[in-house]
């Protein structure tokens, strides 16, 4: 059977792209950032993945908002990226994982999960950037996109998207398959891109939230969508991927590593490596 070797959460600010394409991770805006994946890098190395399942939330690329699935699992042998408007390059296709995919879908129907199921999907800054941030000379893994809506109300509340998580854990879990998967959640931390609350940013919460992962996972499954949002702002619900994806991994982790960093452009910025013991 699969085997979970653990967890990876980041954030995934566009800007990320820029940075990456000028070689300004030395900068003093961008050093602080960028050397919180360092020993990430290294523990990868060391656990070596095969297969990601990534958890994100699509922000207008492939979904808009006049058909939003909440929850919707890629099935495609390639997904490609496309220029969204934040002027940062486009990245090269990444591969599928289509055997996990379906495996994945067949599991989440049977637990009564409403799902959609996409054959062609197109990943937007979301998938690309935490790919790149985490394997910066090319991406080795294959991978399974899963999408939650976080753009578009009603959102799923963090009781479903845990639950979700779990559902997905339970699937890899029983794949009849000797690969290696590491679930990967992008998004948040705190931020607001608009509204008069634009550049709100809560740290307080965000450590707290970052600690509950590994001490209390369901911990965060406590407040509705709208007291994430006034805890955490309008795009701070992008919290619900790294929710689903402590869900997934099972049982207690061990952290690898973690990083807080305010701010990258209006974002304050996490990255949290947590490895299943
Ligand atoms: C920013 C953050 C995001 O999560 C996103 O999807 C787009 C922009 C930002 O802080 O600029
Ligand atoms: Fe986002």
């Amino acid at each position: 059977m699969a085997k979970i070797i653990g967890g990876l959460t980041t954030s995934h600010v566009p800007a990320i792209g820029g940075a990456l394409a000028r070689g300004a991770q030395q900068e003093p805006y961008w050093k602080p950032f960028f050397d919180g994946y360092l020993p990430v890098h290294r523990w990868l190395e060391d656990v070596r993945p095969d297969v990601a399942v990534v958890f994100y939330n699509d922000h207008g690329l492939n979904f808009f908002l006049d058909k939003m699935p909440t929850f919707a699992v890629g099935a495609a042998p390639e997904y490609h990226n496309a220029d969204e408007g934040w002027g940062i390059p486009t990245l090269p296709p990444f591969k599928g994982e289509t055997g996990l995919s379906w495996h994945i879908i067949e599991h989440l129907v049977d637990r009564e999960f409403d799902i959609t199921t996409c054959q062609e999907m197109l990943v937007d800054h979301a998938v690309t950037l935490p790919l790149k941030l985490f394997w910066p000379e090319g991406c080795p893994v294959t991978i399974v996109p899963i999408c939650i809506n976080t753009v578009q109300f009603p959102l799923p509340s963090a009781k479903r998207c845990f639950a979700l998580g779990q559902a997905v854990g339970e699937a890899v879990a029983n794949w009849d398959s000797d690969k290696r998967v590491v679930v990967i959640g992008t998004g948040g931390l705190s931020h607001q891109l608009d509204g008069e609350r634009a550049g709100f940013m809560n740290k307080r919460f965000d450590l707290k939230f970052m600690d509950s992962l590994v001490s209390d996972p369901e911990w965060a499954t406590q407040y509705s969508i709208h007291e994430l949002v006034e805890k955490t702002g309008t795009q701070g619900v992008e919290l619900l991927m790294w929710l689903a994806t402590r869900a997934a991994v099972p049982g207690a982790v061990r952290k690898v590593h973690a990083n807080y960093h305010i701010p990258i452009s209006n974002t304050a910025t996490g990255l949290m490596a947590l490895e299943a013991i």
